[in-house]
């Protein structure tokens, strides 16, 4: 395993997917993590991250000793780069000023990290402090106009530290220079691929699993990946519980179900939708549904699972689709608060009322990589490529308050939305699309008819991760199809708008 010793960058989690991009299986870990817990990992080298932190701040992050008496390879990024030197008995002074965005580095020496490179390319900076005088048994191997030590190798060519952020896309050749110091450095060979990778899971899901496991199932990637594995793993002790709100898009739990059903996973399935509806009754502001309908869901589950132990007994673990971003994040929380809370609950705090054993397989995966995972061991691209839907499903998409009718409206009018899409081959080219129904009527004519109907907003964005996104410039054409169908076909409907903002300053979904 590549450690990464995480000092708090924002990009670190961007070195983790470019090494495991290579070829190389790395792990995140925080940089004063004991000894203990990194030997378990069996290192191979160590990458030092950024961190917002100068090293003559007070409580400064200090590289742990196990570093340097490891005898493995060290590649510093910005701070990591410092506190190497730092630590080492050089020199970093703090800087007149900030040097941060793109510069042009000059290579010096076209040794290990910069083989095979031009002289000169462009890099990221962003730091404000910078070395100024280098340990001993160190050269410098490139310049930057602001940096005249802008990379560092130590002449054994064991410790290698970079001022810019070679994980960040802006850096030029920045893949390379990691490429070249697990390979060409530390010596090692990408060995690191999703089959393999799904072996080992299954395979320990296997020797672990010693009881029944259940998984509240959505339909959704995550879940559905787990829901795989533990079928190949342990089908006779796996049961997934499929709750259904009465708030998913139309069909969408028949579909879920009988797709499984033909991989033969056989899902146990809870139809709570009036409870669901009960709940939110006359209830209109946006985090209040959410907090309802939170609670609502593991209430739901945890009845049902309460069945489920008094049926068979022996059910001892609660699967989750927790993702390795989700972990990360909960760990700073944890860290930030100077208390074990956990945040990455994909439905607030079902784990803590739940007397089972949490079961986390993608826990170290991230999103693309639990899609190639997927399709690794056989989940139809129908489930994979589905687009991603809320939590709290269709409640946040009716504008105010949620009646069986608007659901049933707003149903329909979705359907249609997306059915169209499929057929127009643009469905795999949004990141998500979906309907909104709008809480005010708007006046209209249909044949002899004034009519004083409801309006439907049509939504589609393109988007990387969700954190950004940008609207979607669907055909004319299409749109004014959609739109057709929508006000001939739903009931109720006079008006459909299509909504042009980006994220931000909007968000992706109305609610
Ligand atoms: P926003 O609307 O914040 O959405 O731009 C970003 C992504 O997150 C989804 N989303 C949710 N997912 N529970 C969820 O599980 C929620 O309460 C929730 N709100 C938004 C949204 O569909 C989009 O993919």
């Amino acid at each position: 395993t590549v450690v990464v010793l995480d000092f708090g960058s924002q990009y670190t989690q961007l070195i983790l997917r470019r090494v495991r991009e290579l070829g190389f299986y790395c792990e995140l870990l925080p940089y004063d993590e004991p000894w203990e817990n990194v030997e378990k990992l069996s290192p191979v080298a160590f990458i030092l991250s950024g961190g917002p932190s100068s090293v003559y701040d007070e409580n400064a992050p200090k590289i742990p000793q196990y570093v340097f008496d490891s005898n493995l390879p060290v590649l510093g990024i910005c701070y990591g780069l410092q506190a190497i030197v730092h630590q080492l008995g050089g020199k970093v002074e703090k800087s007149t000023h900030r040097e941060f965005g793109p510069a042009t580095l000059n290579v010096i020496k076209h040794v290990g990290i910069f083989q095979n490179l031009p002289n000169s390319f462009t890099v990221w900076m962003s730091h404000s402090d910078r070395v100024e005088v280098l340990p001993e048994n160190f050269e410098v191997i490139a310049r930057s106009e602001n940096s005249p030590y802008a990379a560092v190798r130590s002449i054994d060519d064991r410790f290698y530290g970079v001022q810019f952020h070679p994980e960040v896309a802006h850096t030029q050749f920045g893949k390379q220079i990691l490429e070249n110091f697990l390979k060409k450095v530390a010596k090692l060979n990408p060995n690191w691929k999703i089959s393999n990778l799904a072996e080992q899971i299954i395979e320990d899901l296997r020797r672990k699993i010693d009881g029944r496991v259940i998984l509240g199932l959505s339909g959704g990637v995550d879940s559905s990946v787990v829901a795989m594995l533990l079928h190949k793993a342990v089908p006779d002790k796996f049961i997934p519980i499929f709750v259904d709100t009465g708030l998913l898009r139309k069909n969408e739990c028949i579909e879920v179900v009988k797709q499984f059903e033909e991989i033969g996973i056989h899902i146990h399935y809870v139809d709570a939708s009036e409870k669901f509806l009960e709940v939110l009754d006359g209830v209109e502001d946006p985090e209040e549904k959410r907090k309802r309908i939170g609670h609502t869901f593991i209430d739901v589950f945890y009845e049902e699972a309460m069945k489920l132990k008094e049926k068979y007994g022996d059910i001892k673990y609660l699967a989750q689709g927790t993702l390795y971003p989700d972990i990360i994040e909960s760990k700073v929380a944890e860290r930030k608060a100077g208390a074990k809370i956990k945040t990455h609950h994909n439905v607030g705090g079902l784990p803590e009322k739940l007397p089972f054993e949490i079961i986390e397989p993608l826990r170290y995966l991230f999103k693309d990589e639990v899609r190639m995972l997927g399709q690794e061991i056989g989940l139809p691209s129908s489930i994979l490529k589905r687009h991603p839907f809320p939590g709290p499903g269709l409640a946040v998409r009716i504008i105010g308050s949620v009646t069986r009718e608007a659901v049933k409206t707003l149903q329909e009018a979705d359907f249609i939305f997306i059915e169209e899409l499929k057929k127009w081959d643009l469905y795999d080219k949004v990141w998500q699309a979906f309907a909104v129904l709008l809480p005010i009527k708007s006046v209209g004519v249909m044949g002899d008819y004034r009519t004083y109907e409801n309006v439907i907003a049509l939504r589609a964005v393109t988007s990387e991760d969700g954190m950004t996104a940008d609207w979607a410039k669907l055909p004319h054409d299409f749109l004014n199809h959609v739109a057709k169908r929508i006000v001939n076909e739903v009931k109720g409907v006079n008006r459909v708008v299509y909504d042009i903002t980006s994220k931000p300053p909007a968000t992706i979904e109305w609610e």
